[in-house]
């Protein structure tokens, strides 16, 4: 089975932690979409998309990367990371909605935000993704890749 995974994670890295601790259980391409714009996705029979969470949405990259590359009818799962527990998914969902494609599904936790107020108080999240964390996004991925 293989497995490409489209993520940006440009704020602490605590998008990617998640992603490095699953990218060794498959067959996984990671593509960061700061530097690939285009990926042929036709003969990867399940997709993810992560991202930090940036004003309430998925990175607009990443929304563009899938877009441009998800081909109709695929499986698709999301991974995010963000400072405060919200509904982040909807301009996703609805890409991969226009597209057929199946969401399996959705994994989210908290990660280090020293963003705008929150500097000035040393952050909110600190420590996260922690190992309850990582653990968590393991077993969603486990899970996923065994529907
Ligand atoms: C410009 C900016 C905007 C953000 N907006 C939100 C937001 O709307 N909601 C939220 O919960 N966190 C927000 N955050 C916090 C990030 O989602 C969080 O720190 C995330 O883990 C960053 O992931 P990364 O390190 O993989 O880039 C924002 C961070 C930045 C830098």
């Amino acid at each position: 089975m293989k497995i490409a995974i489209a993520y940006f994670s440009g704020y602490h890295g605590n998008t990617k932690k998640l992603l490095d601790a699953i990218v060794g259980l498959s067959d996984i391409t990671l593509i960061d979409v700061v530097n690939c714009k285009e990926f042929n996705l036709s003969n990867y029979d399940i997709i993810g998309f992560a991202s930090g969470i940036y004003f309430g949405s998925f990175n607009k990259k990443v929304l563009k990367f899938a877009e441009n590359n998800l081909p109709n009818d695929k499986q698709v799962f999301l991974i995010h990371t963000y400072g405060v527990k919200g509904n982040y998914t909807k301009e996703i969902k609805k890409i991969i909605k226009e597209k057929n494609c199946k969401l399996l599904g959705i994994y989210g936790c908290r990660g280090f935000d020293t963003f705008g107020p929150f500097k000035l108080i040393g952050g909110i999240a600190k420590g996260h993704p922690n190992a309850k964390d990582i653990d968590g996004a393991i077993s969603f991925f486990k899970k996923i890749i065994e529907k």
